[in-house]
């Protein structure tokens, strides 16, 4: 949800700059662009499109200047285009500032300035600030406080770098909006995320909501309600290895290849204090979005049926208007980014009503897991692709792992590692069937109990990366209404794990599509349902309590291949990116 990056220092700032933006370019693809400072003058280059052909165009490395800012955008104020495109700059070009997140007031500030003379070049929010730091320093303020008096006016959230001519510093501010700050020799940059400069450094400082920040090549200063604050520097363990494509043509691939390690690593997390919680709390809500809000799902099932627990799930842009908030209910608030907004937004709404919150999460000092009483991380390792795969196991691995230790069980492990190892050996099996599906424009996916969730996941996948229409149903709604929209060669994609007590259900609900022309992928360890499919994919056996870690595999490679076959970039699919930090 744009992608922002500042640097000071010794090296050449462009250069520096526009290698972590192609780190960052999950965050936003666009269009791109870069400002850096030199000999008292602000130089831009912008432009429209992914970062490489921005960078083809205007060549973003030939900027001078040891100091310099950088972004790549998904648009949420105007369209893509060039004047759009930040870096954004005031009326004088001696002032440029990049920009995440949304000035919900910006209008009535945009008049107010237009009414004394601003010349406004953009259709962006973002604007408003730069011309208002414009018209704080021509009044005499100071580059910071002139930033940190245009940003208390602001409502919304935002995290923005600001540069200015002839000043050896960087001004950031953050409200709502990531932004780290990553420690190198004589140099200091920021960041949307640590992915992006972990080329660098592996010692970050993370800004809070409401703070100020100064970075120079010798540190960096904070402020918040204008007093100085101190923000603890903390070793991260990711390694800029780790977000690299290797030999995979995609990191969605690679990071879908990667769970046969991130599946058992998620299985061995220490999951003790996090059942302590629950088995302490008299309620329990769980939040996420998106595939996390999936995530959440399966764990309301194991927790019903492994700890006779019950929890409430929910989406959790929802919360604050559905959930009834009574004392002693635990949040569990879950989400791969832990900068999600929408997330923040719920568990902020949790915390007024003294909630606890349990973060689960992948990221080691996201804004999710600095303020939560509890977490647990995933372990998955950093995910780039754009859709979430491995974190999504490693999401179900621990919620499972925590859903049996409530219960005082644990995960029976042995041997499971192979099976995930045996499910990812059915690539090749679906990208036939990827191919063979190549012009079909509907799919549905059915699954009972835990598989229902998976069902959900799979469909999704599809959508955002295949653009193709899914929908995803407990197997047993759809004799009441969706029924009627399976006609004649229409597949139908069953989770239809053996294990459990809803499978001779299944096959009635499978024999309902079937008699309407339904065509059955069956994904199943029993001969009986698999014999059901006109596609048949065999999976190894497994618990039910497991089974949504094997059955998610085989649909993220059909999304992966529907992707490729209808000539898609996966790890950039339209109208998304990785964290979505806009409401
Ligand atoms: C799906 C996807 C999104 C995210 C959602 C929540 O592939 O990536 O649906 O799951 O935006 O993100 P997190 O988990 O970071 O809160």
């Amino acid at each position: 949800m744009c992608g922002i990056v500042g640097y000071i220092g010794h090296r050449k700032a462009a250069p520096l700059i526009l290698g972590c933006l192609r780190a960052h370019e999950y965050r936003g693809y666009d269009s791109a662009g870069i400002a850096t400072a030199h000999d008292g003058k602000i130089t831009v280059k912008k432009g429209v499109g992914k970062i490489a052909e921005v960078d083809a165009k205007y060549d973003l490395e030939d900027m001078e200047g040891h100091a310099g800012i950088g972004h790549t955008r998904w648009a949420t104020h105007g369209a893509p285009s060039r004047a759009n495109a930040h870096p954004i700059t005031d009326c004088t070009g001696r002032l440029a500032i990049v920009h995440n997140g949304v000035i919900e007031n910006y209008a009535e500030i945009k008049k107010e300035l237009a009414r004394r003379g601003h010349k406004f070049k953009s259709e962006t929010d973002t604007e408003v600030a730069a011309h208002l730091i414009e018209e704080y320093l021509k009044n005499g303020l100071e580059f910071e406080a002139a930033v940190g008096k245009a940003v208390a006016r602001f409502r919304g959230n935002y995290g923005f770098a600001v540069l200015k001519a002839g000043e050896d510093k960087l001004v950031l501010a953050r409200n709502g909006s990531p932004l780290v700050i990553g420690f190198g020799r004589n140099e200091v940059f920021a960041a949307s995320d640590v992915p992006a400069l972990l080329r660098h450094t592996r010692e970050f400082a993370f800004m809070e909501d409401g703070d100020l920040a100064v970075i120079d090549a010798k540190g960096a200063r904070f402020m918040h309600d204008g007093r100085p604050v101190r923000r603890r520097r903390m070793h991260v363990s990711w390694t800029a290895d780790m977000a690299q494509k290797d030999c995979y043509p995609h990191f969605t691939i690679k990071e879908i290849e990667e769970q046969a390690a991130s599946i058992p690593a998620a299985l061995r997390v220490d999951v003790g204090r996090a059942a302590k919680l629950v088995r302490a709390a008299k309620r329990i809500h769980v939040l996420g979005c998106g595939t996390s809000y999936h995530a959440g799902l399966v764990f309301k099932h194991l927790l019903a049926r492994a700890a006779g627990r019950e929890c409430e799930v929910f989406v959790a842009s929802e919360y604050g208007e559905s959930a009834v908030m009574k004392p002693g209910t635990l949040v569990i608030a879950v989400s791969q980014s832990g900068e999600t907004i929408d997330t923040m937004m719920a568990v902020r709404h949790a915390r007024l009503h003294r909630a606890k919150v349990l973060a689960i999460t992948n990221v080691v000092g996201s804004s999710l897991s600095r303020g939560a009483d509890a977490n647990v991380y995933i372990n998955a390792g950093p995910e780039v692709g754009v859709v979430a795969t491995k974190t999504f196991t490693s999401q179900v691995a621990v919620l499972t792992k925590l859903a049996l230790a409530v219960a005082g069980r644990k995960v029976a492990v042995n041997g499971f590692a192979k099976k995930v190892k045996d499910v990812l050996a059915l690539s090749g099996k679906m990208k036939e069937i990827a191919h063979a599906l190549r012009n079909t424009d509907d799919f549905f996916f059915i699954g009972r109990s835990l598989s229902a969730p998976v069902a959900m996941e799979g469909a999704l996948k599809l959508k955002e990366i295949a653009y193709v229409h899914a929908e995803a149903y407990s197997a047993g709604e759809l004799k009441h209404g969706p029924l009627s929209l399976i006609a004649e060669g229409i597949p139908v994609i069953v989770i239809a794990p053996a294990a459990g007590e809803t499978h001779h259900k299944l096959l009635g609900n499978i024999r309902e599509c079937k008699a309407r022309g339904g065509k059955i992928m069956a994904l199943s360890d029993s001969s009986r349902l698999l014999d059901e499919g006109k596609w048949k994919v065999p999976m190894p056996p497994v618990s039910e309590e497991l089974s949504p870690l094997l059955y998610t595999i085989p649909l993220q490679f059909l999304a992966y291949y529907s992707c490729l076959e209808r000539g898609f970039d996966p790890d950039k699919p339209r109208n998304l990116a990785k964290s979505v930090t806009v409401e």
